[in-house]
């Protein structure tokens, strides 16, 4: 497969396009982003690395951060996670806090905010430095010392995080959260504000396609069954009530974020992280999902 002639047909086809949408602003900070930003890197699992565009620039990672939560849960509370979080797609927005009230206090995924707030939570219980191990975490399986979190992008989320204030205290109401709700959104907020390129994140995804081999950074040890048990997740959940549209168009098991990226993995093949911050009404890149769609397209090959 010639994956750097696709890459760079995919930037041609893409550059000329005008998203219709609006990066996110209800993190104040976020609306600083250009606008126009493009990245995209390829890393098969033979560590070939295909990139074009913003690929070495540093976006936050927001809602893509849930997949290392995932992967630091599992490995901790193995199936015993299953008993504060589901594993169906909400059909609902990310943020939506409707379905936890009837629910009650038992998120719907690990991917939608509600889901992430009580990994957060069950991360505070179990580490004894949680913001420190988190990030060493990250560092490690992505290769990269530099990795940080952006306190600014942090501080500014939690001045106007009042939907994840509601959702942390209807948990709190029906017993899902063992921590104080303000040093749980504390954690919450900082593993959001990481900072990574497009080239950081297909590194730090490689381990999730690649899940024949041993899957151990740090202290988080996954089993092959886990691997592809969380690459399911992703399938079904990490678009959130769009990752019908997703499987739809691309046929890959993904996760986005409001900073405008969106990581895929082809199992056994390669992991790809794409860079565009203008999102649609459902808070996923649209440029994001549409590089996506061309590659698998181009190349014909998707997990179906
Ligand atoms: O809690 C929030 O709303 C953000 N920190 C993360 C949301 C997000 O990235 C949703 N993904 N598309």
């Amino acid at each position: 497969m010639n994956y750097e002639n696709i890459l760079a047909e995919i930037f041609q086809e893409i550059k000329p396009i005008k998203p219709d949408g609006a990066v996110a602003t209800y993190i104040p900070e976020l609306a600083n982003v250009n606008p126009a930003k493009y990245g995209i890197t390829l890393l098969t699992i033979d560590s070939k690395q295909y990139s074009e565009g913003d690929a070495a620039e540093i976006f936050s990672i927001q809602s893509i951060s849930k997949v290392f939560s995932l992967a630091f849960c599992i490995s901790l509370l193995e199936e015993d996670l299953w008993k504060r979080i589901g594993v169906e797609p909400s059909g609902n927005p990310f943020n939506s806090i409707v379905q936890l009230e009837y629910e009650k206090g038992i998120p719907r995924n690990p991917f939608i905010n509600a889901g992430a707030i009580v990994m957060a939570d069950i991360l505070i219980s179990h580490l004894a430095q949680p913001e420190k191990e988190y990030l060493s975490f990250v560092k490690k399986i992505s290769g990269n010392k530099n990795i940080q979190y952006n306190e600014k992008i942090a501080a500014s989320e939690k001045e106007k995080g009042f939907l994840n204030t509601a959702l942390i205290n209807v948990l709190k109401y029906f017993g899902n959260i063992n921590n104080d709700i303000e040093r749980v959104l504390s954690f919450y907020y900082y593993q959001c504000s990481i900072e990574m390129s497009c080239n950081d994140l297909s590194k730090a995804f490689l381990p999730f396609a690649n899940h024949t081999k041993d899957f151990q950074f740090d202290t988080v040890c996954l089993t092959r069954s886990q691997v592809k048990r969380i690459n399911a997740i992703m399938q079904t959940c990490g678009l959130y009530d769009e990752a019908g549209d997703f499987s739809y168009r691309v046929g890959l098991p993904g996760k986005s974020g409001v900073g405008g990226g969106i990581v895929a993995i082809h199992p056994e093949k390669y992991s790809v992280a794409v860079w565009s911050p203008v999102l649609n009404k459902k808070g996923n890149a649209v440029l994001a999902i549409k590089s996506l769609e061309l590659l698998t397209t181009k190349t014909g090959l998707s997990i179906f």
